[in-house]
């Protein structure tokens, strides 16, 4: 059963201006990159992200933006065009950042423009569900390990936060949307929102095996390994779990949170067994 709050007047405003108010201010130019050591800026070099990361942010600017623009609520158009602007700013963040330390980015053509903004922005914002489930995991062990230099963490950490922000106002845009849709359009909603869901659990799975059989990444996952220290599956999981709810804890209580990737990986967690636990 559905929080009778959602769906209302006050649930879009809420949403809305949460992430209006929330918006940190800063420009890409004004950004002085750190000098980085040696074997850091190999460490950030090995990582096999970089060109998929450029190309989807890039990607996921062009398409919220375009539903930014054909959204007929003001409020909610001004909201998701600032989701859009931020993606952008992330794009040129991180092409900034491979330029800095040169590392060598492969752009994919630009995208054909958006013919279906709505179908786009929902696959976009459950690929940004899972994404930045695990990221906020990865953030904290790179962190922790000093795998990341603490100047590079202090420069991406709002980033981390702007991605929970915009995971927050998708997952409330959702609801919001699913509660004001009238009965006897629900199950084709229903339906439309359960693909689109599909659809990107099954991408961010080939995309993990993918990078499980490359070559390259053989390379990465032995540093990361080295870098990161012993991390078990459970562990991670785990860390990811509790990253999440702290990310989510910032913002008001009313609000409707994210719910596929933790419930996902509260149910792998069943089949995680705790190292500490494992009899020898
Ligand atoms: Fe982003
Ligand atoms: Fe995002």
């Amino acid at each position: 059963m559905a929080d009778p709050f959602y769906g209302t007047q006050e649930h879009k405003e809420l949403f809305c201006s949460m992430f209006v108010e929330t918006h940190v201010p800063f420009k890409v130019s004004d950004i002085r990159w750190p000098e980085l050591e040696p074997a850091a800026l190999a460490r950030l070099r090995a990582l096999p992200i970089w060109t998929e990361a450029v190309n989807t942010e890039l990607e996921t600017g062009l398409k919220v933006r375009s539903l930014g623009e054909v959204e007929p609520d003001p409020l909610m158009a001004e909201a998701i065009r600032l989701n859009g602007y931020e993606e952008q700013r992330h794009y040129e963040l991180l092409l900034g950042l491979t330029k800095a330390y040169g590392i060598p980015v492969e752009m994919r053509p630009v995208p054909p423009a958006v013919r279906k903004p709505l179908w786009e922005f929902m696959r976009v914002g459950y690929a940004e569900c899972f994404d930045s489930f695990f990221a906020f995991g990865l953030f904290r062990f790179a962190k922790e390990s000093g795998f990341f230099p603490l100047a590079l963490v202090e420069l991406f950490e709002p980033v981390m936060q702007e991605e929970a922000r915009h995971i927050l106002f998708f997952a409330n845009w959702k609801a919001y949307r699913r509660q004001r849709t009238p009965a006897w359009a629900r199950p084709a909603h229903t339906f439309e929102d359960g693909l689109a869901a599909s659809i990107q659990a099954l991408n961010r799975l080939k995309m993990a095996v993918d990078v499980g059989s490359s070559d390259v990444d053989e390379n990465f996952m032995m540093t990361a390994h080295e870098s990161f220290g012993d991390i078990s599956p459970r562990q991670f999981v785990e860390t990811c779990l509790s990253e999440s709810d702290r990310r989510m804890s910032a913002y008001d209580r009313r609000l409707a949170r994210p719910r596929l990737a933790p419930t996902a990986a509260r149910f792998l967690l069943r089949f995680l067994k705790d190292p500490a636990k494992t009899p020898a």
